[in-house]
């Protein structure tokens, strides 16, 4: 049984992507930041007669990462899939912001240390892991808000949402999905950066379009494809611009 490993876990995307990928045969670890969250989600996956268990990982607390990787080395001795999905939204959100020239420092670190710096950390730990499976996917959920593009160009749909902090975090998420896929083009291990969607998640918020598992499903597919793009954001099968 292959084996996927997806950060937060324990509601939203990740919890829809957990379900997906154990309803097509994967063992499931649902990392959390608080173990009891985390527990709660293999109840319900188990109930629905999928393989999981949970693993506490906190993004601002880099020791968790290396309780997890022992765990799963000494329980699995592989790692199949790693999706670095966590991730935060620590200020104001809108069509209409631009938090530039307010954005405290603690914020943006913060932001900076749970989208970025973790997923970093954390794959670096996992790649042995990962390495002894013989076709390994990474997927960092990323956002179309990470698109400097799109930013820079008047009148496209991200133009007017300039949250600083998450945006630039997930720019530097991609900047790790192109340079990770360089460093691993010879191995067996596909790098992919995806952007879900709209997602009615707390991160998305009640007006988004689409319900978490329509967005897990795509994810879903990009990971046991046989060949899979690596370096890349997809979106809707296709790549985003930087
Ligand atoms: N929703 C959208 O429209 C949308 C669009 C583009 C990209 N995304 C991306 O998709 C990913 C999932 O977002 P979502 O919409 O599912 O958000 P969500 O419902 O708010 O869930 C966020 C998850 O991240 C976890 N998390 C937060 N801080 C953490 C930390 N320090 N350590 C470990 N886990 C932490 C949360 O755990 P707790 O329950 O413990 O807080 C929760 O499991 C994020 O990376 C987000 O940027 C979402």
């Amino acid at each position: 049984m292959p084996i996927a490993l997806i950060t937060g876990a324990n509601r939203g995307i990740g919890l829809a992507l957990a379900q997906e990928l154990g309803d097509r045969g994967f063992h499931v670890i649902v990392g959390s930041r608080v173990l009891q969250r985390g527990e709660e989600a293999v109840a319900t996956l188990r109930q629905q007669g999928i393989s999981a268990e949970t693993i506490p990982i906190d993004m601002e607390q880099p020791e968790t990462f290396i309780y997890a990787r022992d765990r799963i080395a000494a329980l699995h001795g592989v790692l199949d899939v790693l999706v670095n999905n966590a991730g935060v939204m620590l200020e104001s959100s809108g069509w209409n912001v631009n938090t530039t020239t307010t954005i405290s420092p603690d914020v943006l670190r913060r932001t900076f240390q749970v989208n970025f710096f973790g997923p970093v950390e954390l794959t670096q730990l996992l790649l042995p892991l990962l390495e002894k499976s013989t076709s390994a996917r990474i997927v960092n959920m990323s956002t179309i808000l990470a698109s400097l593009e799109l930013h820079a160009t008047p009148g496209s749909n991200t133009y007017d949402t300039k949250t600083f902090g998450y945006n630039s975090s997930k720019t530097a998420l991609n900047a790790f999905t192109v340079h990770l896929a360089h460093a691993l083009r010879n191995t067996n291990i596909k790098v992919i950066g995806v952007h879900p969607g709209w997602v009615k998640t707390e991160l998305g918020g009640e007006g988004a379009l689409i319900t978490p598992q329509q967005a897990a499903r795509p994810i879903a597919d990009l990971i046991t494809a046989p060949d899979p793009p690596t370096g890349v954001v997809i979106f809707r099968g296709k790549p985003l611009p930087w």
